[in-house]
């Protein structure tokens, strides 16, 4: 939800700077971007609807060598992705720029009463009555103290950066429940949304806590309360390779990150097993605290909430343990009841999303032991659980998740194995074959040429559906929500069995659907219900245990080996990827950047 960036530095040019940031941070909005200057005569503006490459192509004329500036790239919240309501906002003077990410939920009454006072406003954003209040507060003077000032009057959940060409010499900070993190230079100092935008400067950051504010100059950063009350933040080294953030020359990211999971999953299982053992303390929990588990409430939202499916059938399989996952979007407004016992785990990429946090929180009140299974290193989910186990998946830009996903699904499987253990349930010797998915996914990734031709076909459809049976159902639901978002296909998933129930009256000559059967216990049961379907006329492409392949009459089929079908979640995953992604090319769409979504849901 809307990427910002900042550069501040004793000398040196923040243009180029912000713009490569931005970049890096587009996949959080893409609809329109901007960046603004701070010089001793006034503020250098430039901005634009459309992508960052709009912007490139009007900020040929700014000022080089200013040594401070801030930049934004937005998804639209209020108002349209227009050029005035592109960010950086100014105030009436143009002394004084902003960039922000959130939203100020009582903008209107704010703007109406700047109005009054003589304010002239040039958008439809909330954002922009954040510089008209520093400018009624008296910015000019003092950045800092109308910074104070201001933030005390507005109310949501919001970051902004300031910055004022009298003081060029400081960006000023707020972070007030959406992520900020600080990077430190030498003689140089950055602020950006996360650490991606810029990590190829330096790996030394400060994550801002909700309530700081930081005075960011070339030499210091000084944290505090709104208050002004100092506030010490140790800064942590970010161990991301940068080369994860960059396409490495593939297409686009969400191949890129497709095809890296072979050795991501390498990165997430390494150190974490010992002979048949999982490492419990790697899982960021101790054996006491799994000892104690009697029920756990998953929360996290899309892709996230798909993974904790798999999760559940896994742990409740494996370790006999009930497990509940919700959509965190409903689950915070539902007065859930939480007994005692019951561990309530936050999956999600971000580790910001502003529902499954809100979930966290909840829990928190009601006393309940919290734990976050996230990518993001640092992210507020993170850091607001009482643990947190990492899926290492690396930077995932492309907003369509995949090797989160996968390495979300490896992370619950090693928790379904640890709590089997610890509540002495006899299991299968899964862990060595765990050890071996990186080089079944690889072999996989190679054999994939056909899927090309088989997108081909499928991208001519309006509507799909996905089925299967237990595990290959939570697949099918992963599998709608990748090619909705990415090919704009409509898709639903269903279980195998509940068709004949209502759905099967839907198909009729050359209905698509793609079934998926790497479930041995119920692989019959789902051959029979594609057997239903083609009897109908249906078009099948079907993901299938290579074992089962001579069994299912299907018109495209993609026999992938597994050894196990516990262990199948993650690598089946690979070919619905796969298929959503090519689909979605050759129906001409944006991969990386679909339409009206952005990577980090900051907004509820
Ligand atoms: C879909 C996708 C989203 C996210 C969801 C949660 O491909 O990426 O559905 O899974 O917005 O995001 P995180 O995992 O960051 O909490």
């Amino acid at each position: 939800m809307c990427g910002i960036v900042g550069f501040v530095g004793k000398e040196g040019d923040a243009l180029p700077f912000i713009f490569d940031g931005l970049k890096r941070l587009e996949y959080r909005g893409y609809d329109s971007a901007g960046i603004a200057l701070a010089e001793a005569g006034g503020i250098a503006l430039k901005k634009t609807r459309g992508k960052l490459e709009a912007l490139g192509q009007i900020i040929g004329g700014m000022p080089r060598g200013v040594p401070c500036g801030i930049g934004h790239t937005r998804w639209a919240t209020h108002g349209r992705p227009t050029d005035e309501n592109a960010h950086p906002h100014t105030d009436c003077s143009g002394t004084i720029a902003t960039v922000h990410n959130g939203i100020i939920e009582n903008f209107q009454e704010l703007k109406q009463e700047l109005e009054e006072k003589g304010h002239r406003f040039a958008s439809d954003t909330d954002t922009e009555v954040i510089p008209h209040l520093l400018e009624e507060y008296g910015a000019q003077q003092d950045l800092v103290k109308a910074v104070q000032r201001a933030e005390k009057r507005l109310s949501g959940a919001y970051a902004f950066l300031a910055i004022c060409s009298t003081q060029p010499d400081k960006i000023v900070a707020v972070r007030r429940s959406s992520p900020l993190v600080i990077g430190l230079g030498e003689g140089v100092n950055y602020v950006a949304s996360d650490f991606s935008a810029f990590l190829s400067a330096t790996r030394q950051a400060v994550v801002l806590e909700n309530g700081d504010m930081a005075v960011v100059e070339p030499d210091n950063v000084t944290i505090t309360d709104m208050a002004g009350t100092a506030i010490v933040r140790q800064p942590l080294t970010i161990d991301w390779d940068i080369r994860q953030a960059e396409r490495g020359g593939y297409a686009h990211f969400m191949l890129k990150e497709i095809m890296e999971q072979p050795d991501v999953w390498g990165d997430c299982l390494l150190g974490r097993t010992e002979g048949d053992r999982v490492v419990v303390e790697e899982l960021g929990l101790t054996e006491t605290q799994l000892e104690q588990v009697r029920r756990i409430q998953v929360v996290a939202a899309g892709t996230a909430y798909h993974a904790g499916l798999i999760g559940k059938a896994l742990i409740e399989r494996l370790a006999r343990i009930p497990v509940d996952v919700a959509v965190a979007s409903e689950f915070r407004y539902q007065d859930p009841v939480l007994q005692r016992g019951t561990l309530v785990m936050a999956v999600s990429q971000s580790g910001e999303t502003a529902d499954t946090l809100a979930c966290i929180n909840l829990a928190r009140q009601q006393g309940m032991p919290t734990y976050a299974l996230v990518n993001t290193v640092g992210s507020t989910i993170a850091r607001e659980s009482d643990a947190v186990v990492y899926t290492h998946a690396g930077p995932e830009i492309a907003v369509a998740s995949t090797k989160a996903y996968t390495t979300q699904i490896l992370v619950l499987t090693l928790l379904a194995l640890a709590l089997a253990d610890v509540h002495g349930r006899p299991r299968p010797d899964l862990v060595r074959s765990l050890l071996t998915l990186p080089k079944m996914g690889a072999d996989i990734l190679a054999e994939m040429e056909h899927i090309e031709d088989m997108a081909s076909r499928l991208s001519t459809n309006r509507d799909v559906f996905y089925i299967g049976r237990g595990l290959d159902y939570a697949l099918a639901m992963e599998g709608q929500l990748k090619i909705k978002e990415i090919a704009y296909i409509h898709a639903e998933a269903y279980a195998a069995g509940e068709l004949k129930h209502g759905t099967l009256a839907l198909i009729e000559d050359g209905t698509p659907i793609v079934a998926i059967v790497t479930e041995d216990s119920v692989a019959e049961k789902s051959i029979s219900n594609i057997l239903e379907v083609k009897a109908r006329g249906a078009e099948v492409w079907a993901i299938v245990d290579d074992r089962l392949k001579t069994r299912v009459p299907v018109d495209h089929l993609i026999p992938i080996r597994v050894p196990n079908a516990l262990l199948a979640p993650a690598l089946a995953a690979l070919p619905l990827q796969m298929l959503a992604y090519w689909t979605a090319v050759k129906c001409g769409q944006d991969v990386d950047q679909p339409r009206n979504l952005a990577k980090s849901v900051t907004v509820e």
